[in-house]
């Protein structure tokens, strides 16, 4: 459990154009995976690291995940009233009495970086956790949570840490990849950065996966960062400028990704965590040895 780090970063003003229809009114965080919206396991990995201060960056027609991170006072005095316990609690359980859920709206789509900037009053001047809800990341089965393996390496060397993974060479393009040389372990000094490049001329194959723990110090890179690729702000690009005055590791985390910006990611998330919950797994492991494909 991590004491250093205290405030976890959600930036979820993003369009979700990838999912449209679906997404035309209702947010892409909220989607459900099984039965859980996109951002509640986000939030769930950062709670479990021990983070207990919850920044969402929202935009427009964002106000479901404010709603689900409040006291929902009709549904639960109805639940009460019926006696129903156990729905009762886990509609409870959604935001636990240690947790903090603060808000801040991006005002315009400039980007991940600048949405991170616009964190930077709630966060204040110490490190912190982002998370980009449409990854969903779970650790091996048993062990930490993917934001808990980056805490505790975080506790040990104070250092800025992007989650990477290996990807396919002609999928560079969808990722911010990163050349380094082994730290040890899973660690790994970055040398070189860089947002979405061609295959051609991608430094290697370790694709930055949506998890960082950054310091501080990344918000004056950020204010100083011009825009980059599709006109944004990238948080990648303000990372290679704070570079220059600290070192960035690279933490190859030990999990499994799912890409929710995607359908084919989102519905192998769902196959897959729906083959391990306890209610309809056993049933739905059945169901799906029926199915000719
Ligand atoms: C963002 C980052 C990219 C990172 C990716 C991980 O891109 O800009 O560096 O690799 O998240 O999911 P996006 O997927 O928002 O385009």
């Amino acid at each position: 459990m991590t004491t250093l780090i205290r405030k976890a970063v959600f930036p979820v003003a993003g369009l979700g154009t990838r999912f449209l229809p679906a997404t035309k009114a209702a947010p892409k965080e909220m989607l459900p995976v099984v039965d859980k919206p996109l951002i509640q396991y986000a939030v769930e990995e950062a709670y479990e690291a021990g983070i207990r201060d919850m920044v969402f960056v929202t935009g427009r027609s964002k106000r479901a995940i404010e709603d689900h991170f409040d006291t929902a006072y009709e549904l639960e005095s109805e639940l009460e009233a019926a006696g129903k316990q156990a729905l009762l609690h886990l509609v409870r359980s959604v935001i636990p009495e240690d947790m903090n859920c603060l808000f801040v709206r991006q005002p315009r789509s400039l980007g991940l970086g600048h949405a991170v900037l616009c964190a930077e009053p709630l966060v204040g001047n110490e490190p912190f956790a982002v998370l980009l809800a449409d990854d969903l990341m779970v650790g091996e089965p048993g062990g930490p949570g993917v934001m808990a393996q980056m805490a505790a390496a975080f506790e040990k060397q104070g250092r800025s840490l992007l989650a990477v993974q290996e990807v396919p060479q002609e999928e560079t393009r969808r990722y911010g990849i990163v050349k380094g040389e082994d730290a040890g372990g899973p660690l790994l000094r970055i040398e070189e950065i860089i947002e979405k490049p061609a295959p051609e001329v991608a430094p290697s194959r370790m694709g930055v996966a949506g998890r960082y723990v950054l310091t501080p110090r990344i918000f004056e890179e950020i204010r100083q960062q011009p825009r980059g690729v599709g006109g944004e702000i990238q948080l990648t690009d303000a990372i290679a400028r704070l570079m220059r005055h600290e070192a960035v590791y690279a933490y190859a985390y030990s999990g499994k990704r799912y890409d929710c910006g995607s359908k084919e990611g989102f519905l192998q998330a769902t196959v897959e965590l729906a083959l391990q919950h306890p209610q309809v797994g056993a049933h739905f492991r059945d169901w799906l040895k029926t199915l000719q494909v």
